[in-house]
């Protein structure tokens, strides 16, 4: 192959998907800047395709365990509705975190019994809500919310619904640690979810005592997103494992399902060209390369172990198992186009500014956990990236900038890109897909973006249009 002629693969690209053409950003085959130019910037892009991939890939870890799986895509990751339309159609399931996210996922045509419901302070409504639809189980926060679920099946009857019995799972939080961030870490006992250890018995009993009205079906652990090690998955597993045997043994029951949560990580630093900027935890974390199959194998491993010891391989035999993943399915399959707006040198420093037109009002956690999003130029995607920058959004606030401002060294100080970038030179946030568009919000009164998603077929599709001013002032009201 001559020079002229050899495809330029960043480390950075996925063929087929990510890949560099004629020198722009090419999305499935689709032009980002044609994208920018038909549906403005900043802009939310999708690949349909890698979300499949994305599933398939969990899906495989069917192969290597001996027990039936079912997978929940997390919609808090992304509630778009053509985004649960393409998870509903690539055949898993969903788990939902509020009323307004079991409305979506019933609306976009998921059944009841392919819905899970997570939550920590969930109203009498949304229980309500939950119940009537008979979804395939209530994950119950705390012995407290096992009354609220009982109290519903009771008030709906009393109302003349016919409600089946709740199915409820009681989430444990067993004091596991990861090397996750802080916030994103949910089994520790300075976490707010889950019912601890010492009352897990306490609660199936609870559970169990008014079978007309509530069915333990299953237990349940997240031990947190982005978790970067094989471990605490197993640990989580195993202690799950342990109680459903203790529970057995104590009262009788057996239960359903063990349902592991989400946290399969995404490789956030495939280009690894500014990672030794990043803190060595934060770089092993962010750049975790964790395969499903090897979390399965590992946590039914551990588990087949303990019940062979407790001569309870039966029990083990019963069990389905559920995922929750989120952003294994969708972090990656996302990107955010946005627009150089301004730019400014400051000689005191040295320091070249561009100012785009994405801020953290639509990627909340490259504020909030200062989180590493992967930028490079969509109008220059093949060149060579040699000059630092420094890179800030839109905001009226010195937050919104893509460096972390509290000099604790989470973000890089600069973004490496192509020489000479100027006004109009659009850039791309790789793997902004899980928890951005979900967490958008108006700051500054900025209408939020239009989102695009590549079909398989390679078309692009509109599936969230893009505010208008109207939009901003819609739910205010007395003026
Ligand atoms: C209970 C529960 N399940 C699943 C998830 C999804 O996690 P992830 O997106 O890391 O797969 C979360 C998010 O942290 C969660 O809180």
């Amino acid at each position: 192959m001559s020079t002229e002629t050899a495809a330029v693969c960043p480390a950075w690209s996925i063929p087929g998907y990510l890949e560099v053409q004629g020198d722009h950003l090419s999305i499935n085959g689709v032009d980002a800047i044609q994208l920018v130019k038909e549906y403005q910037s900043p802009l939310f892009v999708f690949s349909e395709a890698r979300i499949r991939d994305n599933i398939a890939r969990l899906q495989r870890a069917r192969e290597v365990v001996d027990r039936p799986i079912k997978f929940c895509y997390a919609s808090k990751a992304n509630s778009n509705m053509a985004i649960l339309k393409t998870v509903l159609d690539a055949g898993i399931d969903v788990e939902v975190n509020s009323g307004g996210e079991l409305f979506k996922a019933l609306r976009v045509g998921f059944r009841p019994d392919q819905i899970i419901f997570n939550g920590t302070s969930k109203s009498n409504e949304e229980i309500d809500e939950a119940v009537k639809a008979g979804i395939y189980a209530i994950n119950v926060d705390s012995v407290y919310e096992i009354d609220l679920v009982e109290q519903s099946v009771a008030r709906l009857r009393a109302q003349g619904e016919k409600v089946e019995p709740a199915r409820i799972t009681l989430r444990l939080v067993p004091e596991i640690g990861t090397r996750s961030h802080l916030g994103l870490q949910t089994a520790l006992l300075t976490s707010k979810f889950g019912i601890s250890s010492s009352e897990v018995l306490t609660a199936f009993r609870r559970g169990l005592q008014n079978p007309d009205a509530i069915k333990v079906c299953g237990i349940h652990i997240h031990v947190g997103s982005q978790t970067p090690d094989v471990e605490p998955f197993a640990e989580a597993f195993k202690s799950m494992w342990e109680h459903l045997v203790t529970i057995h043994q104590e009262t009788g029951h057996t239960l359903e399902h063990i349902n592991l949560g989400g946290g399969i990580p995404v490789n956030y630093l495939r280009d690894r060209s500014q990672a030794d900027q990043l803190p060595e935890h934060e770089r092993d974390m962010l750049g975790a390369d964790l395969e499903p199959t090897a979390v399965m194998k590992e946590a039914l491993r551990v588990a087949r172990e303990s019940a062979r010891k407790a001569n309870a391989e039966h029990l083990l035999d019963q069990i389905t198992i559920l995922l929750e993943p989120g952003r294994s399915i969708i972090a990656d399959a996302g990107l955010v186009l946005t627009t150089v707006r301004n730019i400014k040198s400051r000689p005191e420093t040295g320091d070249i500014w561009l100012l785009t037109d994405a801020g953290y009002n639509i990627m909340l956690s490259m504020n909030n956990y200062k989180w590493y999003y992967h930028l490079i130029s969509a109008s220059r995607a093949g060149q060579p990236y040699e000059r630092d920058y420094k890179v800030a959004g839109p905001l009226c606030d010195s937050g919104d900038v893509y460096f972390d401002i509290e000099r604790e060294g989470r973000l890089p100080d600069y973004r490496r890109l192509p020489e000479n970038v100027a006004p109009g030179e659009v850039l791309a946030l790789l793997n902004c897909g899980a928890y951005s568009l979900a967490q958008m919000f108006h700051y500054n009164g900025r209408p939020l973006p239009a989102a695009v998603l590549i079909k398989k077929d390679g078309k692009p599709d509109l599936i969230r249009r893009r505010d208008t001013y109207e939009d901003l002032i819609v739910n205010d009201l007395g003026y």
